[in-house]
């Protein structure tokens, strides 16, 4: 029998994917990724089982995620249209790499997911599993099976025996991680409306945030975070502190319409707690650190990065390039930012870094001013002169 190694959620659709990848002749193992999504593993395992997987593998993947994902993308300063942090685009290459690490072992032959024809995450799995092992062959049984709607899918899953929990099912997608959450369907399909608070979970409103401001330091080491209020943390506990803290105080939600690789445009709404601090702490860093050129010239290329995120390229030379290049930059990115958290704002008050290139007795309008106002005469005048 042909063996299949399928990225199992535990949902209705990877529940489906598992008996019908048996009735397609499979034998199916069941790769569960923990990327801090908050399941209870042992539940899904069972599930996995109890639904027709021969195996299941379950792997702890949130250091990794964090280390190598997460933080080159916040050293790249990679935000996709200006607004999406990538949360859910950065866990696929990671995901596709171990699904087929995990094929390998079993000797499998092919690999599956539950992703549907329209997204973007169909395409990341595949194009990286293609190009770290291009004979495996790869089925996306939700583009080629017959169920039209949830509800066949429902009665398929209870005609076998599925043991999928549809009481908890809500009307929205949601893809969380460590990092953040994803919300769309259902309502928010029409742009028009305002998300309701229900699709939060993540964050507070920021209208029920505390009255009071709340005031963290954030300490960086070559463009990581390692200190929250010069405690430090290790690099998941750091983005589950941060979530905490940016949570409360209704700290990064976006609601956004993209772009997506596909073709169409949709709308997306995110929670990025512990992203929006990061970001912004890490961009005023930069801002105070790195010569004007360097800063300049690395904006273009933090869009590039995230374009390459966002369309599965991840495990391509020019993302592996845009890195060498990006730590580079982060050589003096080390110091500490005052960050106040208020009711979903999050702004750097305060600033300091001993690679500071701010020099106060040049910028100060007061005594200690060192600045020789005359060479600006000359300076200007061939400045203007080619014109
Ligand atoms: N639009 C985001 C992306 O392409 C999130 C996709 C997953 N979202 C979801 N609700 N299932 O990365």
């Amino acid at each position: 029998m042909k063996k299949v190694v399928l990225a199992y959620s535990g949902g209705l659709d990877t529940s489906c994917a598992i008996k019908w990848l048996q009735q397609k002749g499979y034998e199916v193992i069941a790769f569960i990724a923990d990327v801090g999504q908050g399941e209870i593993f042992a539940e899904v395992k069972e599930r996995a089982i109890k639904t027709g997987a021969s195996k299941v593998h379950v792997l702890d993947l949130k250091q990794e995620f964090v280390n190598n994902y997460v933080f080159s993308a916040l050293k790249a300063s990679a935000i996709y249209e200006n607004k999406y942090l990538l949360a859910t685009a950065l866990s696929r290459p990671l995901i596709a790499k171990h699904q087929v690490e995990v094929a390998h072992k079993e000797k499998a032959t092919a690999v599956a997911h539950g992703c549907t024809g329209k997204g973007n995450d169909q395409v990341r799995f595949e194009t990286t599993v293609k190009i770290l092992d291009p004979t495996l062959e790869q089925i996306a049984p939700l583009r080629i099976w017959e169920f039209k709607t949830r509800e066949e899918e429902i009665d398929y899953a209870q005609k076998h025996k599925i043991p999928v929990n549809v009481t908890k099912k809500s009307p929205y997608s949601i893809d969380i991680n460590l990092y953040g959450r994803s919300i769309e369907c259902g309502i928010l399909e029409n742009p028009w409306i305002e998300p309701p608070e229900e699709i939060y979970q993540m964050t507070v409103s920021p209208q029920k945030a505390p009255d009071k401001p709340t005031y963290i330091e954030l300490e960086f080491e070559k463009g990581i975070p390692k200190k929250i209020d010069g405690k430090v943390f290790e690099a998941v506990e750091l983005i589950q502190k941060l979530n905490e803290i940016g949570g409360k105080n209704g700290v990064g939600r976006v609601d956004m319409i993209e772009n997506r690789l596909v073709g169409i445009k949709s709308r997306e709404n995110y929670e990025n707690p512990a992203g929006t601090i990061l970001h912004t702490a890490h961009q005023e860093l930069e801002a105070l650190v790195l010569d004007r050129e360097t800063l300049h010239y690395k904006s273009p290329l933090s869009q590039k990065y995230a374009e390459l995120i966002y369309y599965g390229l991840w495990e391509t030379p020019l993302r592996y390039q845009l890195d060498e290049y990006v730590n580079k930059t982060q050589a003096m990115v080390t110091g500490t930012m005052r960050l106040k958290l208020y009711k979903g704002n999050c702004v750097v008050v305060g600033r300091k870094s001993k690679f500071s290139r701010y020099k106060e007795e040049l910028a100060t309008y007061g005594k200690k001013d060192v600045f020789d106002q005359k060479l600006a005469e000359g300076f200007i005048k061939l400045w203007g002169m080619p014109y």
